[in-house]
């Protein structure tokens, strides 16, 4: 038998105790031993009794946990930063291994927290803290090791995909459909993470720190969110045959690495535009085994507890046969926003209808050396129009030079808005003989 404690009693806990409860006899059979959950951490008792749990099993003091030798697994499931790092780290330092779901607990102290594990000798696993169900931390961390992995374009975030979805099938708002993914408890207690992109950013911190063998924190991230993007934007994306989507991307550069979150119009024919709902996918780029997809569900109790639960199992079966990992003194390679590979750019401008405004923005793009594709004016009444533009693959600094250089004219409203096109980045969905 093995003793273990989860910290926290919320909706990823509840699924793992009611996991282990209704699969446990299967875990005893390929584990050779029970697992016992010894204790649960619930700040709000009566919570906890809610899941079934013993009086006995219910505890509402950390340090009861922490200095109980018979524990000797911690799952953390309380989320945030700072009791959980204490929590985390004192169950490190007493011997224990640690499961954990903490995103932005990995994708902030990573370096601190593998070297506390390594200085204990002890595991910490954490395949939970992203893309909840999706095996994606294991698969890079082992199955794919052998790889030198190029790129990684993730939908790491359910209410962003949620609300796009939405917009883009049933033509909803924004605001309508960020309702509805909050209903549905897909959101963060505050949405901001999610559509503004922070979320998304933790998530592809860590997988880039896993996959590049370096460390990139949340901070070396920068990230954009969704919030700019209208019904106009999308109908005409649809229109044109590309879709709207909230990329994460990781991609080696000479040297170092491109780490960013932006909305990005991917042509419908990318594996990755058929992700709808509040699905997450990562498409990854390895050398040897080309082009893969993993694909299901991000976040939500059982999903989750799935990752977390197989976690458990692993640090049993890892800790048994004195497997504590590498160390990870992982060597600093630079990491930077989006690079100037030149990328087709989508714009919208809301501009003054009267003779030459539009003879003074295309002088503004020439200027910036940047070349227009195709153009589209709607009407919006009042002497007003907006300009749905499609540019030639430019830079993204010289898009961003005409985007100020635009809002400074008097022709042109307040809110332009510019997004990138990501078409080149897959084979697949371009069926090249040998897929790569
Ligand atoms: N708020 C997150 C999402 C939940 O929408 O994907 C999982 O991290």
């Amino acid at each position: 038998m093995i003793q273990i404690a989860v910290l926290g009693c919320g909706t990823v806990a509840s699924g793992v105790i009611r996991l282990l409860r209704k699969n446990g006899d299967n875990i005893e059979k390929q584990l050779g031993k029970k697992i016992v959950l010894k204790k649960v951490l619930a700040r709000t008792p009566e919570k906890a009794r809610k899941l079934g749990l013993r009086e006995d099993q219910i505890c509402g003091n950390a340090e009861e946990i922490l200095t109980d030798p018979e524990i000797s697994v911690v799952v953390e499931l309380i989320g945030g930063t700072d009791d959980a790092y204490r929590y985390i780290t004192a169950a490190m330092n007493a011997g224990k291994h640690v499961v954990t779901a903490n995103k932005d607990l990995i994708a902030s102290r990573y370096r601190e927290l593998t070297e506390t594990a390594d200085k204990n000798r002890v595991l910490l696993a954490f395949e939970a803290s992203v893309g909840g169900g999706i095996p994606i931390v294991d698969p890079i961390r082992r199955t794919l090791a052998a790889n030198e992995i190029r790129s990684i374009y993730g939908i790491l975030n359910g209410t962003t995909n949620y609300i796009l979805t939405r917009m883009t099938r049933d033509g909803m708002s924004y605001e309508d459909a960020l309702r509805q993914a909050q209903e549905l408890g897909y959101a963060e207690a505050d949405p901001t993470s999610d559509v503004e992109g922070g979320d998304a950013a933790r998530k592809i911190a860590i997988l880039s720190t896993l996959a590049f063998h370096t460390p990139v924190a949340y901070e070396d991230v920068s990230h954009e969110g969704i919030s700019g993007l209208t019904k106009t934007d999308i109908a005409f994306a649809d229109r044109s045959g590309y879709v709207f989507k909230l990329l994460a991307v990781a991609q080696k550069s000479d040297g170092g690495c491109e780490v960013y979150v932006r909305p990005a119009l991917l042509p419908k024919t990318h594996p990755l535009a058929a992700v709808s709902d509040a699905f997450n996918a990562v498409f990854i780029n390895g050398d040897a085994v080309g082009e893969i997809m993993l694909y299901g569900r991000g976040a939500g109790s059982m999903p989750t507890a799935s990752s977390v639960v197989g976690d458990l199992m692993s640090v049993v079966k890892e800790s048994e046969a004195g497997r504590f990992g590498p160390s990870h003194k992982l060597p600093r390679i630079p990491v930077s926003g989006i690079g100037e590979t030149p990328h087709v750019y989508y714009i919208r401008l809301a501009v003054e209808d009267r003779p030459l405004v539009l003879a003074n923005v295309a002088r503004v793009f020439g200027e910036y050396g940047v070349s227009l594709a195709s153009l589209v004016q709607e009407e919006r009444g009042n002497d007003g129009a907006e300009l749905m533009i499609f540019t030639h693959a430019s830079s993204e600094n010289s898009v961003s030079g005409a985007m100020r250089a635009l809002e400074g004219l008097d022709c042109v409203y307040n809110g332009a808005y510019r997004i990138c096109l990501e078409e080149t980045k897959s084979t697949t969905h371009r069926l090249s003989p040998d897929g790569l």
